[in-house]
């Protein structure tokens, strides 16, 4: 299944999360396409992310026939903040020379001639949006606009910066991306946010930020009522309330059960309970 932000671009409702893979990289997206994941998100932040050998591994893959349309792909910015000595820009450089090079570099490190989605890692401050947060969206917004990246986003997004951007943007994200704790309703506030506004929210470390839920008596007997793993329920339970779950796993039994994570139903009262859980 797609879910579709307000400007009519489809996302799959599960994505392979390629941070802290290091050398294995290329190996593991090669493994997760071959499982079946079609939505790749990576960052051009080498502290973090080998954008390069995602690169590497599509390659590969479009020599075994998988072709570059048939793939999403999501790449960021992440500014000097959130960089080493490796900055993948010119890190003197205006805001906006810094974006684009560093989006001209992820085309290059992907080999693709256009990002499905290209997302701002996070904005400068903790509250509100400042001058240089304003400076970057533009500049993203130029990259939409130009139809290099069919979408933007924004990653580790406060509710009120999240509302400040859907408000003063000339065009608002189509995409959040934000670490999913339970113990805030998962996210609540920024996901509705994200419902009113047409947003595709991603959750991301939905099992590794929330670890206390996970050995829950009450998820466990959900599990055992499905016959599910509990990752599988927490991912389910995520597209059932509409977020897309990224996954960043290593193992490929782990690839195969998280895909398969869309043929349980939980019951809406099971829902409404793992929602609360930690309230
Ligand atoms: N925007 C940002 O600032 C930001 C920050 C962090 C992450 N992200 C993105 O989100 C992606 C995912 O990160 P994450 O923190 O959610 O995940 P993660 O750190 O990769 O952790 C997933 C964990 O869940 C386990 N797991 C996955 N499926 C499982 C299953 N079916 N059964 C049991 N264990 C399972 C994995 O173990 P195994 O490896 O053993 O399966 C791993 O320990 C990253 O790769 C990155 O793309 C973005």
């Amino acid at each position: 299944m797609n879910l579709t932000a307000y400007n009519q671009v489809s996302v799959p409702n599960l994505m392979y999360g390629t941070a802290w893979k290091k050398a294995s990289t290329r190996e593991l997206v090669q493994l997760a396409v071959a499982s079946g994941f079609r939505a790749i998100d990576t960052a051009n932040q080498l502290i973090h992310y080998e954008e390069a050998l995602v690169g590497e591994a599509l390659q590969a893959l479009e020599q075994q026939g998988v072709r570059r349309e048939s793939l999403f792909l999501q790449t960021k910015f992440t500014s000097v903040d959130g960089q080493d000595q490796r900055t993948p820009y010119d890190p003197v450089a205006d805001l906006t020379t810094q974006v684009r090079q560093s989006f001209a570099s992820s085309l290059t490190h992907l080999g693709t001639a256009y990002m499905d989605s290209y997302v701002l890692h996070a904005p400068f401050q903790r509250r509100g949006l400042g001058q240089s947060d304003w400076e970057v969206w533009a500049a993203m917004e130029e990259l939409y606009k130009s139809g290099k990246t069919k979408m933007i986003g924004i990653s580790n997004v406060a509710a009120g910066q999240l509302a400040e951007l859907c408000e003063k943007a000339r065009h608002k994200p189509m995409v959040v991306q934000n670490r999913c704790f339970a113990a805030l309703g998962w996210d609540k506030q920024v996901r509705d946010i994200c419902q009113a506004h047409g947003i595709i929210y991603q959750g991301f470390s939905l099992l590794t930020a929330n670890r206390e839920v996970l050995v829950d008596p009450e998820i466990r007997a959900i599990a055992r009522r499905l016959g599910a793993g509990i990752a599988q329920v927490i991912f389910r339970f995520a597209m059932q309330i509409g977020m897309l779950p990224l996954t960043g796993t290593t193992s490929a039994q782990h690839m195969k059960e998280d895909l398969q994570a869309e043929q349980f139903t939980l019951s809406i009262e099971e829902i409404q309970r793992i929602e609360s859980i930690a309230l």
